[in-house]
């Protein structure tokens, strides 16, 4: 807790600043606010930036380490909720090297994955980026050593969750291409875990249920997120729920009525005055 804000008798709601490249985080928000629902929140879209999924390592990195700086002079978070895997396996280092305030990153949830397989067959879903980090080729060697691995990069389903919670659902043909290859069948042994490994795909996960070929377990890290925020910042204060969270955006547009309503319903309200990429000067 900032002096300033100890002083403006702030002191009983932290401020926790949640973050990704566009609406996938609302998944991890959402559970970050069932936790601490006392608690104020600013959620930030680099809609400018979207997608992460396919840009390069070090033009990702740059980008987010200088919009932190910005946002975090701005706000003056106690705690950084990166809700973007694509990011957290390449930034996070650089964030906690250069900021002084804890950063809760969302990372590919390989281990539970591995200690609940029954066919030793799992999918991590993912972006191509996450796909491709040395965080998660690490995290497969040091948790899921004796199961087989199966990687899939997405280039579309995270596009395809933005436009479905702004009102233009994708059928089903085009989301089933897309989730095909989760399903792997070798050896008469089926893929039974599939790790959502990019914050967008919870937002699919009824649509996935119903056209994946056999049943699977989904593994959303968002309630693990939560309780690592709350072992940082602690329990609710028991304090008032707050009535709404600020969001922002940093293309500055306004976003569709249909996805400013999904906001809404999270208890977030869009507040298009904030120029976030005024004081940013790399991206
Ligand atoms: N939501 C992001 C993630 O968890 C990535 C989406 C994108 O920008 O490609 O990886």
């Amino acid at each position: 807790m900032t002096a300033d804000r100890v002083a403006k008798g702030e002191a009983a709601a932290p401020r926790v600043l949640v973050f990704d490249s566009g609406v996938g985080g609302l998944t991890v928000y959402s559970e970050l606010r069932k936790a601490r629902p006392d608690a104020q929140f600013v959620y930030v879209a680099d809609d400018a930036g979207f997608p992460y999924g396919g840009m390069d390592a070090e033009t990702l990195l740059a980008r987010v380490v200088d919009l932190m700086a910005g946002l975090i002079g701005r706000f003056s978070p106690d705690v950084v909720v990166i809700a973007c895997n694509t990011a957290s396996t390449l930034v996070l280092p650089a964030l906690r090297s250069r900021f002084a305030l804890p950063f809760v990153g969302t990372v590919p949830a390989i281990k539970p994955a591995a200690e609940k397989t029954a066919s030793g067959e799992i999918t991590i879903l993912a972006t191509p980026g996450t796909v491709a980090r040395d965080y998660t080729h690490d995290l497969i060697r040091k948790f899921a050593d004796s199961s087989h691995v199966h990687l899939v990069g997405s280039t579309r389903l995270a596009g395809f969750a933005e436009r479905e919670l702004a009102g233009q659902p994708i059928g089903d043909p085009e989301l089933r291409d897309e989730l095909m290859p989760v399903f792997v069948e070798r050896d008469g042994a089926r893929t039974d875990m599939v790790v959502l490994a990019c914050t967008h795909y919870p937002l699919l996960l009824e649509r996935f249920r119903r056209l994946a070929p056999w049943p699977v377990t989904w593994i959303d890290p968002a309630p693990a997120i939560a309780r690592r925020m709350v072992h940082l910042i602690g329990e609710a204060s028991g304090g008032p729920a707050q009535p709404a969270a600020q969001a922002l955006f940093t293309s500055g547009r306004r976003p569709p009525a249909a996805l400013e309503r999904a906001l809404m319903q999270r208890g977030l309200v869009v507040d298009a005055r904030e120029n976030l990429l005024s004081d940013v000067t790399a991206v």
